[in-house]
């Protein structure tokens, strides 16, 4: 075990802070590491793993393709970035789409095409907003952390209050390209947008001729208990961000674009491996597994029954402040520092997530069943009565 830890943090770049476990295998919410100890995946590959891990039509699909054609640039069509870009159009109801291989990219991607389109410069997002580490997609997320050491970003963004309309009525301007917003923001502490908040932004949006664009690369297939979050408010953005589990595990992102932005001019943007025939095909089987196995409705019933268990354990714990979420996006804000409690967590065979200071996150794959749910916060309760952990904490 140790040999590969040391291994990675001989030759790591850095960046990462690494958790002392190796993961060497998963099936559906279930992880294992090398020694064959069994983990509850509540980190669900930082949400790459809606779909849980090692399901066979996505792997089918994936090495059909993969002996067929895995390289072919967007200057070429092909039959299965074709039926893709059908599929994701219909089900999001927005026209057109530029595929790339990550958050990052999608977000960037919605920033440029609305700076083109509107041709203003302007971008206003919001306070603890999270969008990606990309200069373009940096400059729109609002932790410090990520930012400081890489100023001077790109000029022309603002940040505002979340869930405050009035503050963003107050910047949003003919200057501004876009506003870009997530329906619930996920790494900066899991809080959920009002409909009022989210709604009163596209209709700013849409008498000061900005564009909406909506960042749902956490929150969309499934993840909040509808395919895509805007759904819960009746929101057409003008761009739509997607990623992490589009296709089934594999890199790639999406960015959904709407009738406002009109025609892009050639060659202003593009992307070597966006759209490439192995990732399309793994999308593809997603989308189908996601459909066959109903994972909106079992992470809307499954995220309800997790959060009710979870604010009974805060009923009788002094450390919980708040229990909130949406469908199986989910977090638990404590009164102390998280950290120490999901190292805990770790040690007790369920990986969770940060997200802020005192958040803890479960972002699990959405086929995780009830028991394994019940486990989870038997797990936290315990933790969190440990009186050791507590000083830990402090
Ligand atoms: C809302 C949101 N946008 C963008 C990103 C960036 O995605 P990626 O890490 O794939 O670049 C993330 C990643 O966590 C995210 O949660």
């Amino acid at each position: 075990m140790s040999d590969i830890f040391e291994i990675e943090s001989r030759y790591t770049c850095g960046v990462y802070a690494k958790r002392h476990v190796t993961i060497v295998r998963g099936e559906g919410a279930v992880l294992w590491d090398d020694q064959g100890r069994e983990y509850i995946d509540c980190v669900g590959g930082q949400g790459t793993a809606n779909l849980g891990h090692a399901n066979a039509a996505v792997a089918a699909a994936i090495a059909a393709q993969a002996q067929k054609l895995i390289s072919c640039p967007e200057i070429f069509p092909n039959d299965q970035r074709a039926a893709l870009m059908e599929r994701l159009t219909q089900l999001t109801g927005m026209p057109r789409v530029f595929l790339c291989n990550s958050g990052t990219e999608a977000v960037e991607a919605a920033i440029k095409f609305a700076r083109v389109a509107t041709k203003r410069i302007e971008i206003v997002a919001a306070m603890r907003g999270f969008h990606g580490r990309t200069f373009g997609a940096l400059s729109a997320t609002w932790n410090k952390a990520y930012r400081e050491p890489f100023e001077p970003l790109v000029p022309g963004y603002s940040h505002i209050p979340y869930n405050n309309l009035e503050a963003l009525s107050k910047v949003v301007t003919d200057k501004t390209a876009a506003v870009i917003l997530e329906v619930v923001q996920g790494e900066g502490g899991v809080y959920p947008g009002s409909a009022e908040y989210l709604r009163g932004a596209q209709q700013l949006c849409r008498e000061r001729g900005a564009l909406l664009i909506v960042d749902e690369v956490q929150t969309g297939f499934g993840r909040t208990g509808k395919l895509f979050a805007i759904q819960h408010h009746g929101l057409q953005p003008d761009l739509l961000c997607l990623a992490k589990s589009i296709a089934g595990g594999l890199p790639m992102g999406a960015t959904l674009i709407g009738e406002k932005v009109g025609v892009l001019p050639g060659h202003i943007h593009g992307s070597t491996f966006g759209g490439n025939p192995l990732v399309c095909a793994a999308s593809l089987a997603a989308l189908g597994e996601m459909e066959r196995l109903d994972l909106p409705a079992r992470a809307a019933e499954n995220g309800a029954y997790f959060k009710e268990r979870l604010q009974d354990a805060a009923r009788n714990s002094p450390l919980i402040r708040q229990v909130r979420g949406l469908g199986l996006l989910v977090g638990v804000e404590l009164k102390k520092k998280s950290a120490p409690y999901i190292q805990a967590l770790g040690q007790r065979g369920v990986m969770a997530l940060s997200a802020g200071m005192n958040v803890i996150r479960f972002l699990p794959p959405l086929v995780i069943t009830r028991e394994q749910l019940d486990r989870v916060t038997h797990t936290l309760t315990q933790v969190l009565t440990e009186p050791v952990l507590e000083t830990v904490a402090e």
